[in-house]
């Protein structure tokens, strides 16, 4: 394993599951000293049980709504104590409410776009004066495939992905002089608690779903740590020439 990462202070959000805690424990494998932060502290302490015991005592948890401003201020104040700055903040919390689109409740809408979309912002908001200080400071935040295919029942997840892309490269110009550098990871679909989770229209058409998985490893799902690579490699200084941009980890789906 590289150690891309050592000395660095990473924070990262949705790190009690899936995708967020397989980035979480391949950014603290490559040297990182991290806080782990998500809404769920059972799933923070399976995040903590899976490091490597060499490893525990850089990672640090954090309990963080980020649909909430109070909680994302006092959350990340205190990463940002722990970890005495930043360096690298990476956005993976997300969930996923699905729909007929006539069918869809206000609140379930307002929901998907208050933990995607506005999550993000809340986070991006509350660290950047400190994460300019830093070197080499990145932002990692999570978009989907579905944001670019058409994804059916998916309207408000579709659409808070799309706005995550149009507000990282807001944030990518908009700090450039600052040497920060923000990039969108676009998954397919991948083995985590939101595909599992995922409740379907009872009548949905599943012909229409025919993009949600890849063309690799025959059409199956992908797995966490398909993603934790990519993201380690775009934190680190191999990515230094990527920002303001896409990355689609998808096993083909869109091709
Ligand atoms: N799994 C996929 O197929 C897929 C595809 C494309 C994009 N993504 C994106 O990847 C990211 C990670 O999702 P995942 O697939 O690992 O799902 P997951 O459900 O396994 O993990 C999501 C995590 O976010 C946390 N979370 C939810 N609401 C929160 C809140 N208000 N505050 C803090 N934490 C909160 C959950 O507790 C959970 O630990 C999400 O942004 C998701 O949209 C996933």
């Amino acid at each position: 394993m590289q150690r891309r990462h050592e000395g660095r202070r990473i924070l990262v959000t949705g790190a009690g599951s899936g995708i967020g805690r397989g980035v979480a424990l391949r950014l603290l494998a490559e040297g990182a000293t991290l806080v782990a932060a998500d809404i769920a502290e059972t799933g923070l302490k399976e995040t903590v049980e899976a490091a490597d015991a060499a490893d525990r005592d850089r990672l640090h948890t954090v309990r963080i709504d980020v649909a909430d401003p109070e909680s994302v201020r006092a959350g990340c104040a205190s990463a940002l104590n722990t970890l005495d700055g930043i360096d690298v903040l990476v956005n993976a919390a997300g969930i996923m409410r699905a729909a007929h689109t006539h069918e869809m409740p206000f609140e379930d809408w307002n929901q998907v776009i208050g933990v995607n979309l506005t999550g993000t912002f809340l986070m991006c908001r509350a660290v950047l004066p400190r994460l300019i200080e830093s070197d080499h400071p990145v932002i990692v935040n999570f978009s989907s495939t579905a944001a670019f295919g058409s994804n059916p029942y998916m309207a408000a997840y579709s659409a808070s992905k799309g706005g995550v892309n149009a507000l990282t490269h807001s944030l990518a110009l908009e700090y450039v002089k600052h040497g920060l550098r923000a990039v969108n990871i676009v998954p397919g679909g991948i083995n985590t608690g939101i595909t599992s989770g995922l409740q379907l229209p009872a009548d949905a058409d599943w012909k229409l779903m025919a993009r949600l998985t890849g063309w690799l490893n025959n059409g199956a799902l992908g797995d966490p740590k398909d993603i934790a690579g990519v993201v380690a490699m775009v934190a680190s200084e191999d990515g230094r020439y990527i920002t303001g941009s896409e990355i689609r980890v998808d096993g083909g789906a869109l091709m």
